[in-house]
């Protein structure tokens, strides 16, 4: 839930950490801080706000120099966003400084007795007692650096990925994981420590993702070595060649991320079908399904977990591969199946979706499943992630960097990925002829081009947004397969507008929400020509009837809803399975322009973070 990042090397440490952390700052962005070592001492700036904040106030306030620093973008979870409660920490002595990103659960009962001992805290974090336990083992042990900290872990119970360093050896940095992610990028001579790769992309495409309880001591001019917490069993690192590239992870002129990676949505679709759909050959190849085809097709069910947005594009997938597939599925929440003793045996197979690959409770659900016995499929965007890791097999989602905080561009090729999965299932037992499997191949194959031209309503949307941007309240109303896409649609909107927004079944509304409907409720409606078309238009008539303002998406051509509606996007005319694909887009783009008008901070909006590593 935070970021981390650090330098060992020849290079001037400084920049490279403040833009490290600039990249990293979807992952919490309530404090920074910078610790550097000049040659003699260590300098350390922190301050509640941005990483631009950082940058201001360590100009003023400290040396920038030094070949060797950690760096730190926090979202908050022990201790309330304040300078004294952000990164890095130092221990009593002020010989050891540290990073972290996790949970120390019992630091409670640690930080009693360190001050039993003598040692005194400043912040109210959990954090600032492990650096105080490495160097109360220090003391005690009289070991070096990496051993203290593989003995102060054995005593810790949470979740980290730490990285701290001792001003009296400044030639390492020793880095531990445990539950949070950490890369190492290796260059010549060099180090570089992230939470992601994205920090260190322009330096090294070399990197080592650091598995559960392992630790390094990264020494300048030595190999990395790579060792167990628990013991003292060797490993060897397996470094990667990543495929990140720096255009990626940048702007690219688009105002926000999040903008751009809408507007990324045709290309990320297409890349997450390329070389697995290949329509011709009525064929659709997927490497890690092909081996597993059987755990699916002997199923009893499958059971989807995820959180937010993912779980939205459960949603989908759970019409997808009952009405496809024929498959029985139940989607939860990985936050309530985990601690909610769920009946799981091995018949079944469980599937978990992260853009990020690191949200705590779907990783928590996962192994659940798997010790239940359940085969545990992974659809993740992010390569070599937790969940891409934990998970017996998967399939990414090719979408690139996610960086804006309200996932986009994931939900779509999440979708994507489960529908590709579905369909291969579908064929394999039967469900479909030759022929309806090549038409819906083929029409899987257009909607990178349907995405592109319901973008093209870009400037309109804009307009609905002026006109409802002040709105306290707003709905979202679909029905079967674009039911998620309500729910999707408002949670967008509430997150980055603050503006308070639901979403419901249409056809549910008469069970409640229709009190709520009066001349100043907007209701924004997925009235597409395929699926349940003409109760939706019963839908629209009711909310009409109560005054409601009511924004359509209509399939091009329609005139029965636009007749009704107050504003009308239309969106090209797409079968029902795959419009969640296409339906999306306006939405997003709603609550984008809301958010930009409400000068609300689109990319990285108030009490968010990218991934939540949290419970
Ligand atoms: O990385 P994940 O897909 O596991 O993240 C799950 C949710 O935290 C995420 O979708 C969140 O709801 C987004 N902010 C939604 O835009």
């Amino acid at each position: 839930m935070c970021g981390i990042v650090g330098y060992i090397g020849h290079r001037d440490a400084y920049p490279i950490i403040v833009k490290g952390l600039q990249r990293l700052e979807y992952r919490g962005y309530d404090s920074a801080g910078i610790a550097l070592y000049d040659g003699t001492d260590i300098n350390l700036s922190k301050t509640k706000g941005k990483v631009e904040d950082l940058r201001s106030k360590s100009k003023s306030t400290i040396s920038l120099k030094g070949s060797l620093g950690i760096g730190h973008t926090r979202w908050a979870t022990h201790g309330v966003p304040n300078d004294v409660n952000s990164h890095p920490h130092y221990s009593n002595s002020g010989d050891l400084v540290i990073i972290h990103n996790g949970i120390i659960e019992n630091y409670g009962s640690i930080k009693k007795a360190l001050t039993e001992r003598g040692y005194t805290f400043t912040s109210d974090t959990d954090t600032e007692v492990l650096v105080n336990l490495i160097e109360e083992v220090q003391k005690t042990e009289d070991v070096m650096l990496g051993q203290a900290v593989q003995i102060a872990l054995n005593q810790v119970v949470g979740a980290y990925a730490i990285a701290v360093f001792d001003k009296k050896k400044p030639d390492e940095i020793v880095v531990a994981k445990l539950g949070s992610p950490l890369a190492i990028g290796i260059g010549e001579n060099e180090f570089f420590i992230a939470s992601d790769a994205s920090p260190f992309i322009e330096f090294t495409n070399n990197a080592v993702y650091l598995k559960d309880e392992e630790m390094a001591i990264i020494r300048l001019g030595k190999e990395i070595k790579l060792r167990k917490i628990q013991n003292d069993a060797v490993a060897y690192p397996n470094i990667l060649e990543l495929q990140m590239n720096l255009e990626e992870i940048e702007k690219g002129g688009y105002d926000h991320f999040m903008l751009k990676e809408i507007y990324e949505q045709p290309r990320a679709i297409l890349d997450t079908y390329r070389g697995r759909l290949l329509a011709d050959q009525g064929l659709i190849k997927m490497v890690g399904i092909d081996q597993h085809l059987e755990k699916f097709l002997n199923a009893n069910r499958i059971i989807i977990v995820a959180c937010g947005t993912s779980w939205h594009a459960g949603l989908v997938a759970e019409y997808i591969f009952e009405d496809l597939a024929r498959i029985p599925v139940e989607v939860e929440y990985a936050s309530e199946f985990r601690y909610r003793n769920p009946v799981i045996t091995d018949k079944d197979v469980l599937i978990a979706i992260s853009q990020s690959g690191e949200t705590a409770d779907t990783l928590a659900a996962i192994k659940l499943a798997k010790e239940k016995g359940a085969f545990v499929f992974g659809v993740c965007n992010v390569v070599g992630s937790s969940i891409a890791r934990e998970t017996d097999a998967g399939a990414y989602t090719h979408a690139g960097p996610e960086i804006g905080v309200a996932s986009t561009k994931a939900f779509t090729t999440q979708i994507t990925v489960l529908t590709l999965l579905a369909l291969k299932l579908a064929k394999e037992k039967g469900e479909f002829s030759e022929s309806q499997f090549h038409e819906i191949l083929t029409e899987l194959e257009t909607i990178p081009a349907k995405v592109e031209k319901a973008l093209e309503s870009n400037a309109l949307i804009e307009i609905i947004a002026d006109v409802y941007k002040d709105s306290p309240n707003c709905l979202y109303l679909g029905r079967g397969y674009n039911f998620p896409v309500a729910l999707e649609g408002a949670l967008k909107l509430k997150e980055i507008s603050y503006i308070h927004a639901e979403g419901y079944p249409a056809a549910e509304m008469k069970h409640g929400p229709i009190a709520l409907i009066d001349e100043h409720m907007p209701v924004i409606v997925i009235a597409t020509k395929k699926g349940h078309y003409e109760k939706i238009v019963s839908n629209i008539q009711e909310i009409k009837s109560r005054k409601g303002k009511i924004i359509a998406i209509v399939t091009e051509g329609d005139e029965q809803v636009t007749q009704l509606a107050d504003h009308v996007v239309e969106i090209p005319e797409t079968s029902e399975s795959l419009s969640p694909l296409v339906t999306t887009i306006p939405l997003q783009l709603l609550s984008y322009h809301i958010a930009v008008m409400r000068n609300c901070n689109v990319d990285q909006p108030r009490n968010l973070a990218k991934s939540v590593t949290v419970e």
